[in-house]
């Protein structure tokens, strides 16, 4: 019913020659038939580069960001039809090290979720509470407030994919257990449902990231309501990146 997503986030790593030589690993790599979707998002600066080595592959091309004006005087900003030329199909939008590093709010989130969805990219919007929030009980909270700014009214909600990124679990190693990971998305899926309707929800697909490792792949894959993975570190690695894409099961 939903095809899994997995997609590497390569954040501020790799440069021209590591960049292509992972993918070109990745297009080796990879089985045939996947029960999948994969994608991987370069720095801007190599996504030309590493388009050309995906091209005939199944591996498509994301952004790992994007500014919410197509085009105009914004000095040092992208604007989607910039990676739409590139053969991006996909744009990563709100990750907390953008929420918390570049002083992005659920404002900003939704001008880019627009912003891509307009220029005809599938946005991968995330959300996820903090340690604090967690701990104070406040994650479902948090949560809801965040999807609930990315999907109120929009239009082209049946093209968006949401990314659940506690953000306690990014880069610690510390990856949230299956079961929590699972509440948290069957619930971020009611609310989809309430904004956007039930048919939509289902359709939707939901991603987990932190700490996916080939290790801990499997059990958060096998959850009803986790429909892929966004993968940080691990995507870094040829190897493990392939061991959490021929995790998923059809
Ligand atoms: P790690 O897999 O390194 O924890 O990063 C997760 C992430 O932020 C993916 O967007």
């Amino acid at each position: 019913m939903r095809t899994p997503l997995v997609v590497g986030n390569w954040k501020l790593h790799l440069g021209l020659k590591d960049a292509q030589s992972l993918a070109r690993a990745l297009v080796q790599g990879i089985e045939p038939d996947l029960p999948c979707e994969v994608g991987v998002a370069p720095v801007f600066t190599v996504l030309q580069a590493v388009a050309s080595v995906l091209e005939g592959s199944p591996i498509a091309l994301c952004a790992q960001d994007l500014h919410w004006v197509d085009k105009g005087p914004y000095t040092g900003a992208v604007g989607a039809p910039f990676l739409v030329e590139l053969g991006c199909r996909y744009v990563i939008v709100g990750h907390s090290e953008r929420r918390q590093h570049f002083g992005e709010n659920d404002r900003i989130v939704r001008l880019k979720v627009e912003a891509a969805l307009r220029g005809g990219l599938a946005p991968i919007a995330c959300v996820g509470e903090s340690l604090t929030e967690r701990e104070r009980g406040e994650a479902f909270v948090v949560v809801r407030r965040q999807v609930e700014a990315i999907v109120e009214g929009l239009d082209g909600v049946e093209r968006l994919v949401i990314a659940y990124e506690p953000v306690w679990a990014i880069g610690t190693g510390k990856v949230a257990e299956p079961q929590d990971a699972q509440a948290m998305h069957a619930a971020i899926r009611e609310i989809v449902a309430r904004h956007a309707g039930q048919s939509i929800a289902n359709a939707m697909r939901i991603l987990y990231g932190g700490s996916v490792k080939p290790e801990n792949a499997p059990g958060l894959l096998r959850e009803p309501d986790i429909d892929g993975a966004l993968v940080g570190g691990a995507s870094l690695d040829a190897r493990s990146f392939l061991a959490i894409i021929h995790a998923v099961r059809p």
